[in-house]
């Protein structure tokens, strides 16, 4: 549900990421993200792929094998919605969800009573060190202008694995800003030069053992870029 994209300038990508930055913390936005998550979940009941579950699902089941007591953490989870992804797949990991929107950490207590929500920020979470044996970071970090100190505090709270869902990357370029329209709310959205992205990842001892691409083709404005959204799955390396 993403709209009226626009690059940002050079100029203008500090202030306007920063002005941004608690775009998804509005109240409007988890009702809206929900009616869809609602269409997809119901086509997902019936078995009908649907490519974003997916490849997480698939991607969880290598890594946990069968998933059963393995505790996963979703950052950035909205409503919580993945927990019933993984309920509909039968897999039967714990899961655990933090989003730094009060609104949609309300939605998802609502939602699913059973599990634990908690109101985090991304760049500072009140966990402790390798307390998850999976996290996942889906389509969160785009989001973040600091998005270096969130990859360092999701390193920091992982044990094993980190999977970094659906990241649109650009290969070629360094990072692009966008401003866009999320669910009808102005957000800024950044796609990573994949090549830096990728030191980032290994500058916090995250090394990379897989990727998924969801996405790819050449920039119809500049043809020596390629825009791609892809899934990478990273390995912790033990200090
Ligand atoms: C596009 S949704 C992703 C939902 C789901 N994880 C997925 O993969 O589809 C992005 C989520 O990231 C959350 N978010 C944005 N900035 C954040 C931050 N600094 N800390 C934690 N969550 C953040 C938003 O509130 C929103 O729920």
């Amino acid at each position: 549900m993403s709209s009226h994209y626009q690059e940002v300038p050079d100029a203008d990508i500090a202030s306007e990421s920063m002005r941004l930055r608690s775009a998804w913390q509005a109240d409007e936005l988890p009702s809206r993200q929900r009616k869809l998550v609602d269409a997809q979940l119901a086509n997902y009941r019936q078995g009908i792929p649907i490519d974003v579950f997916d490849v997480m699902v698939n991607v969880l089941r290598k890594l946990t094998h069968g998933g059963a007591n393995t505790t996963v953490l979703e950052i950035g989870c909205s409503s919580g919605f993945y927990s019933e992804v993984f309920s509909i797949a039968q897999l039967p990991v714990e899961y655990f969800g933090c989003d730094y929107s009060a609104a949609f950490i309300q939605l998802a207590q609502a939602t699913y009573p059973q599990l634990r929500f908690d109101i985090e920020d991304a760049t500072e979470m009140s966990y402790s060190d390798e307390m998850f044996d999976v996290v996942i970071s889906g389509c969160c970090l785009l989001h973040i202008p600091e998005y270096e100190k969130a990859i360092a505090e999701t390193a920091r709270v992982v044990r094993d694995y980190v999977v970094f869902h659906r990241t649109p990357v650009v290969v070629g370029r360094p990072n692009k800003y966008f401003r866009k329209k999320a669910y009808g709310v102005e957000t800024v959205e950044i796609h990573f030069g994949e090549a830096d992205f990728l030191k980032s990842l290994r500058k916090y001892g995250l090394e990379l053992i897989e990727t998924h691409t969801l996405s790819e083709e050449r920039d119809p404005e500049d043809s020596l870029c390629i825009n791609a959204n892809r899934t990478y799955v990273c390995r912790k390396l033990k200090r």
